[in-house]
């Protein structure tokens, strides 16, 4: 939530701003802003809006500075405004601060300024922090650095700043406490960001800072980083950068979202890349394998996870359950950490998130962790805050997902838990060898029939997303294995569409649900084959017999249900276990659909961001 970028260098900084917010629009695109250093003035522009209102009202802007930092924000504290935008200033007009965060302890801080003379003009939690840094610099005559890691040592909450300061022209203070920051280093220049899409064409060479950490970043010095704590000194861990400027640009097609889709084929390939040897017979995970002792003894494996992860968090459930015998429990993240639960030594607890920065699934970690669980990531962004605070992991590669729907890490995850259960499954015996090799043989196929319903599904989805965009409301239906595509299917819908939609197990729908039912409400139905097909026709006739319309995923060659259904999708048919991996496409496809039709903001839906950094 919220994306912050600086830089300091020779170059202009503004137009390294303005594109490096763009790319950070995915976390906050309700207000942005930037300031410019001339040295001995800002040049400060804010406004609601996207980056593009931004870059309007920047137009007389003198984009000669070349120091300067912006904010793209996802709204916390006070509405969308410009006067909530960022960057806020300092009563005394020298320190300027973008924040991406909440301080949870702003109010007894903005009342204690208040005691002391400063004006507040924002509702924001950071124009509290940009005074307190003025209060305690001129208080105690301190540099900005000193003032920063003062005032953020009171400060309770989360964060990643960026600070400037008129008396002291040449440095950047940035500090980091569960929400991430990366600084580019160049040659005599350095670029601030939230993660390193804004810089990837500039430099390879980076430092994510730890939580509890600030930097001060000069011209001609090396950055300079301290513990917030107790101001010790930490060498910085240069990290070569892996990004590649295509995989965060939409190469042709007109959405993020729909280009994440069409990449599915190579994202799943990607994930079972020299993990799944289908020859050999073996599923290669270092993640599983080093501590695999943890795994085969544990009593009992809890995922947390939130959103569509959740979702994939279900199907793993199915999986570890059914190919491994080891009893699983999946919550939401925001639900365990608050809930006291029962944490045994030698349990396993596994977060599933695509940002690996997700506020509510790194608490539930730190909880687990502190009970004594041995902690496994699943995530797709490669060094962020969870990935590095679990005990072992799995990348999913499915590349930068942009989209703030999330689409190609949903089927990446389910690839990787296919993979630990059946790794699992195959070392504690309770998966036979002959299913073992079925399974690897399936699942190797998951791409090229992901390419196959992406060819096939072409305008066919688009037709029935024109027929159904109109409804107000939706039912997803799916059992078994689908039971989790069902809510997934139901989420998509609603998050870029704004369409209610509601999933279900499809058996549950009699016990309620069905009351809804009647020639207005669309119900989408996985029918798969393998698994419950039967029951699944049963509950479309019930349907039918509503007046309700039925549009059906089906597999090739089916009869009954598309014989009942309004609509159908084909998709082709695998293991029942890895049907949720294809029955996700024409769903994300449909979804897509609909809120191209209805005109919505695709890639970034109304009140949402990508990485969900508060609680
Ligand atoms: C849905 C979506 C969200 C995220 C959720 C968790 O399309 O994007 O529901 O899945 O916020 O995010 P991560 O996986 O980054 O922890």
């Amino acid at each position: 939530m919220c994306g912050i970028v600086g830089y300091i260098g020779p170059r202009e900084a503004y137009p390294i701003i303005i594109n490096g917010l763009k790319r950070l629009e995915y976390r906050g695109y309700d207000s942005a802003g930037l300031v410019l250093s001339t040295g001995s003035e800002f040049e400060l522009v804010k406004t609601k809006g996207k980056v593009s209102d931004l870059e309007e009202k920047s137009a007389s802007l003198d984009k000669t500075p070349h120091i300067g930092i912006g904010h793209t924000r996802w709204a916390t504290h006070g509405v969308p405004n410009d006067v909530n935008s960022h960057p806020h200033m300092s009563n005394n007009n020298e320190i300027v601060l973008v924040h991406n965060g909440i301080i949870e302890n702003y109010e007894s801080i903005k009342q204690l300024l208040i005691g002391k003379g400063f004006v507040f003009y924002s509702d924001t939690d950071t124009e509290v922090l940009v005074n307190f840094i003025q209060y305690i610099q001129s208080e105690n005559n301190l540099s900005l650095t000193d003032a920063v890691r003062v005032a953020l040592n009171e400060v309770i909450g989360a964060y990643a700043i960026a600070v400037l300061d008129k008396k002291d022209p040449d440095h950047i203070v940035v500090g980091r406490l569960g929400s991430p920051l990366a600084i580019g280093i160049g040659d005599n220049e350095f670029f601030i960001a939230s993660d390193a899409s804004p810089f990837i064409e500039f430099t390879k060479d980076a430092v994510y800072l730890d939580d509890g950490e600030m930097a001060t970043i000069s011209l001609g010095k090396e950055v300079d980083v301290r513990k917030i704590q107790d101001n010790v000194s930490v060498i910085p861990d240069i990290q070569e950068l892996q990004l590649n400027i295509e995989a965060i640009e939409k190469g042709g097609y007109e959405h993020f979202m729909l280009k994440e889709i069409n990449e599915q084929p190579r994202s799943i390939r990607d994930t079972m890349r020299g993990r799944l040897l289908v020859e050999e017979g073996v599923i290669k995970m270092a993640g599983i394998w080093d501590h695999q002792e943890k795994f085969l003894n544990a009593k009992r494996i809890i995922i947390v996870a939130c959103g569509t992860s959740y979702h994939a968090g279900l199907v793993g459930e199915y999986m570890i359950e059914d190919f491994a015998r080891i009893p699983v429990e999946v919550e939401y993240a925001s639900e365990f950490r608050y809930r006291n639960p029962i944490i045994k030594k030698g349990d396993v607890v596994i977060a599933i998130s695509q940002s690996g920065e997700t506020a509510d699934t790194l608490a539930a970690l730190k909880l687990a962790k502190e009970k004594g669980a041995f902690i496994f990531g699943i995530n797709n962004v490669v060094g962020s805050s969870i990935a590095r605070m679990t005990d072992a992991g799995a990348y999913t590669h499915a590349g930068p997902e942009i989209g703030v729907a999330s689409t190609k890490a949903f089927t990446a995850q389910l690839t990787i838990l296919a993979l630990i259960a059946m790794k699992l499954g195959k070392h504690n015996g309770e998966l036979s060898t002959e299913k073992f090799h079925y399974l690897t043989r399936e699942l190797d196929h998951i791409p090229e029939l992901v390419e196959k319903i992406l060819q096939n599904c072409e305008g066919v989805i688009d037709r029935i997303a024109e027929k159904y965009k109109d409804n107000k409301n939706a039912i997803y239906l799916g059992r078994g294995y689908n039971y989790p595509s069902a809510l997934e299917g139901a989420l998509k819908l609603k998050e870029i569409s704004y369409i209610h939609a509601e999933g279900y197990p499809a058996a549950e729908m009699k016990h309620g649900p069905i009351a809804l039912l009647d020639e207005n409400m669309p119900v989408i139905v996985i029918a798969t084959k393998k698994g419950y097909y039967e029951k699944v026709v049963s509950n479309v006739q019930e349907i039918k017999s509503r007046s309700a319309k039925v549009i059906a995923i089906v597999n090739e060659g089916d009869e009954q249900v598309t014989a009942l259904a309004d609509d159908f999708v084909v998709i082709p048919e695998t293991a029942e276990e890895f049907s949720p991996i294809l029955a996700a496409i024409p769903l994300q496809l449909f979804s897509y659909w609909v809120a191209v039709k209805l005109n919505k903001n695709v890639d970034q839906p109304r009140n949402l961001a990508k990485s969900v950094t508060v609680e």
